[in-house]
């Protein structure tokens, strides 16, 4: 059978010329990486749409007068990350032995490890950075009135985030089990067994047996490096989806501004 002849795109269809060496088909080999790249992304989207969530979660509006002041609950964010980052590192070498095992394994990390002494100081001083800013961002949040209708339950989620990283903080503090983490947290126990209720409790489940030991390290470190992480991360996921879906509060003089009942100037 005759080859039908191939028809022919009208020029609007045709895109551009061919480029010199790409006359036969060929795509240059730069060409051809940066196709496969787009052909990737596109294929995981396909499949996926979560560029519509990306999107959703990176493009919004925000209100008129945002400020730097809106900028600490990513810094809390990041403080979080650059805490989950060293703690793996500083977990690859730590071990939770009550006989003098974990105080050497802080030795050897501080020592001998390849900058050991870098990473552990990040994670120790990352600590009390995220501490801090935990309480600024709560603090701008309580300020500008964002714990008001409709964003109650953020605040809310928020007050638990500010427990599980000072937990974070307690639980941390024992793992050198030195005289100074050792006593401190005996200290810190007897305080939170005087708490009223769930108090006792409380003191029983942390302290892990009659006396501070074994059980009780490895309470602490099962607690700070599985569970409370797990929990502000996932709590983080909801927080954050909550201020995508709601969106960020204006500055209260904003809101005055904006609102002509309000400004006599407008009137
Ligand atoms: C791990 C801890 C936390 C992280 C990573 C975090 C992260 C964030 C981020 C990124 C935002 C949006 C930007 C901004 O307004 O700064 C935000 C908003 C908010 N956060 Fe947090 N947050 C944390 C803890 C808290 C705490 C302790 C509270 C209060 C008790 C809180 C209450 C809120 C509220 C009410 C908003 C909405 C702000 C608005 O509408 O303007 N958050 N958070």
């Amino acid at each position: 059978m005759p080859r039908l002849p191939t028809p022919k795109l009208p020029a609007a269809l045709q895109g551009p010329p061919p480029r010199p060496g790409e006359e036969n088909g060929n795509v240059a080999p730069a060409d051809a990486a940066k196709e496969a790249g787009i052909t990737v992304v596109d294929w995981v989207d396909e499949r996926t749409s979560l560029s519509g969530a990306a999107r959703w979660l990176m493009f919004r509006k925000i209100p008129k007068g945002t400020n730097w002041y809106y900028t600490l609950g990513s810094a809390t964010l990041f403080a979080f990350l650059s805490q989950a980052v060293t703690g793996v590192f500083l977990a690859m070498y730590y071990r939770p032995d009550a006989g003098g095992g974990a105080y050497e394994s802080i030795r050897h990390i501080t020592d001998q490890v390849f900058l050991g002494q870098f990473v552990r100081g990040m994670h120790l001083w990352g600590a009390s950075v995220m501490v801090v800013l935990v309480f600024l961002h709560m603090a701008r949040t309580f300020l500008f009135g964002a714990y008001k209708y409709p964003r109650e339950l953020n605040w809310v989620i928020g007050v638990v985030l500010l427990i599980l990283t000072l937990v974070m903080a307690l639980t941390g503090y024992l793992l050198p089990f030195d005289q100074r983490a050792y006593w401190a947290t005996v200290v810190a126990n007897n305080i939170t067994a005087t708490g009223p209720l769930i108090g006792p409790y409380l003191g029983d489940f942390l302290r892990a047996g009659p006396e501070f030991g074994a059980t009780t390290l490895s309470r602490f470190y099962s607690i700070h490096m599985l569970v409370v992480p797990g929990l502000i991360a996932a709590l983080i996921g909801a927080h954050l989806y909550l201020v995508t879906k709601l969106g960020t509060t204006a500055p209260p003089w904003q809101k005055v501004e904006t609102r002509p009942e309000l400004n006599e100037a407008e009137v």
